[in-house]
């Protein structure tokens, strides 16, 4: 998309962790819109993987913006470090990263004992969700304190905040999120000029949600929802948007909760 003077993201360098998702695809496509560079992020741990990114990454080129699908496993500091790199390397820069990357949701860990988990179960989510985002802040802190500016949006998720036994192993790495946020924010925009915050959806209706639940299951999670409905992977974008733009310059260190009203802090 050629740059326009009203574009919220213009000149902007963004990575999309997890750019291959159905939130990254939305969030890659609405940053773009608005005027930023964008490196698609995907795992290629399947395989509609690939594909996915490189499908998003060409949509972008084809709208007239700039764009490159980046592989990592995000489990692995030296592989997302080179995946920053190479951003870096591309665009000269980068002042935005929405890490979106999480383990693939599943109706046998949604629905396992939080009783009886191994270590390693324990731990499985907790390497792509928390790590796969903390190395993400780790890789680009000092270019970010080198272009004075930076943005970077966690993922958590609302039953994090209200308490859930179901998706224990997952409600555990999305916490890591939230308390990381709180945690190292100050230092952050501090030291680094960097903003950290995050997003905590509710219920969203994409592909890989929508598959850990029966149909009735779905409609009685819709009603419990306020406003009467999922949510879609644009309004999780809008949010991301927000958080990565200028329009959150006095925003440090939150968690905005983006769920129809279910939770409410
Ligand atoms: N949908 C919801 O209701 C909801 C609610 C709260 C929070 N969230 C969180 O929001 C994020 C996006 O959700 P979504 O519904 O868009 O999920 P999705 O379509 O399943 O996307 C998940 C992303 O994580 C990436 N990923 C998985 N394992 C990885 C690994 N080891 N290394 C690198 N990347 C890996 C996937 O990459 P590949 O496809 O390339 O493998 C994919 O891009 C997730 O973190 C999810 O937990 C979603």
């Amino acid at each position: 998309m050629p740059e326009t003077s009203c574009q919220k993201l213009a000149g902007q360098v963004a990575i999309i962790s997890g750019g291959s998702g159905a939130i990254g695809q939305a969030t890659a496509l609405l940053f773009a819109h608005e005027g930023a560079k964008v490196a698609i992020h995907f795992s290629g741990l399947t395989e509609a993987s690939l594909k996915n990114a490189t499908d998003v990454s060409n949509k972008l080129k084809a709208l007239g913006g700039e764009s490159i699908p980046l592989r990592a496993n995000i489990s692995n500091y030296n592989e997302v470090k080179s995946l920053v790199d190479k951003v870096v390397e591309t665009w000269s820069k980068v002042n935005i990263i929405v890490c979106l990357g999480g383990l693939p949701s599943s109706v046998r860990f949604w629905n396992e004992d939080p009783l009886e988990l191994s270590d390693e179960d324990l731990l499985s989510a907790i390497k792509v969700d928390f790590l796969g985002s903390y190395h993400f802040v780790r890789a680009a802190k000092d270019y970010m304190k080198a272009n004075h500016c930076g943005k970077i949006v966690f993922i958590s998720s609302t039953p994090t905040i209200y308490g859930e036994e179901a998706g224990y192993r997952y409600s555990l790495a999305k916490d890591l999120n939230r308390l990381t946020v709180k945690s190292l924010a100050p230092k952050l925009i501090r030291e680094y000029g960097i903003y950290l915050n995050a997003i905590a959806p509710g219920t969203v209706g994409t592909k890989s949600n929508r598959l850990n639940y029966s149909d009735e299951q779905w409609k009685d999670l819709i009603q419990a929802i306020p406003l009467g409905k999922a949510g879609e992977a644009d309004d999780i974008a809008k949010v991301a948007l927000f958080l990565s733009s200028h329009d959150s310059d006095f925003i440090v260190g939150q968690t905005i909760v983006v769920d129809g009203g279910e939770v409410r802090l």
